[in-house]
């Protein structure tokens, strides 16, 4: 195809994305700080024997790529799959709130990739952010009183 004009070749582009992402289900994720979260991708048949991946964003570049089928565990992360059910299962230990956001399940293949399924990751936060802040029944409404601790320098 030979696009003529940016404008319509910018279009083009849009509407192949948006025929993309919606057709991949979304999954909403949420998990405590500081501990594991499982993200569970459900693919189609006839892609068991694929390589797959978890990645960031748009997964727009490599560096978007978290980790794949053919690594066990890198970083934080590890992947498995299982094929009988036709299931990508990635796990993301010691959440931090960084971690929040979009993900995609990716499936290499010839020509673009396969994303089965877009995910939202929530991090809920941990005690220990909290508990910088402690809230004193009977006194005034909306006093927070700030604990004494190393952290609460400025
Ligand atoms: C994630 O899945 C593994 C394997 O099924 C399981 O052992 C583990 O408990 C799960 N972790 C969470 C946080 O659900």
């Amino acid at each position: 195809m030979v696009c003529t004009r940016s404008l319509s070749c910018l279009l083009l582009v849009a509407l192949a994305l948006s025929c993309v992402s919606g057709a991949a289900p979304l999954i909403h994720v949420s998990g405590y700080e500081g501990r594991d979260v499982n993200v569970s991708c459900p693919y189609g048949e006839g892609y068991e024997s694929y390589e797959k991946y978890l990645c960031r964003n748009d997964c727009g570049n490599g560096d978007d790529v978290l980790i794949m089928t053919t690594q066990a565990n890198k970083n934080k992360y590890s992947i498995s799959d299982d094929i009988n059910k036709r299931v990508l299962t990635t796990t993301i230990s010691d959440l931090s709130s960084v971690d929040a956001g979009k993900y995609w399940c990716g499936v290499t293949r010839t020509g673009k990739d396969y994303y089965p399924a877009e995910v939202r990751l929530d991090v809920v936060p941990g005690k220990q952010v909290n508990s910088l802040f402690h809230y004193e029944e009977g006194s005034p409404p909306y006093v927070c009183r700030r604990q004494w601790s190393p952290l609460t320098e400025n």
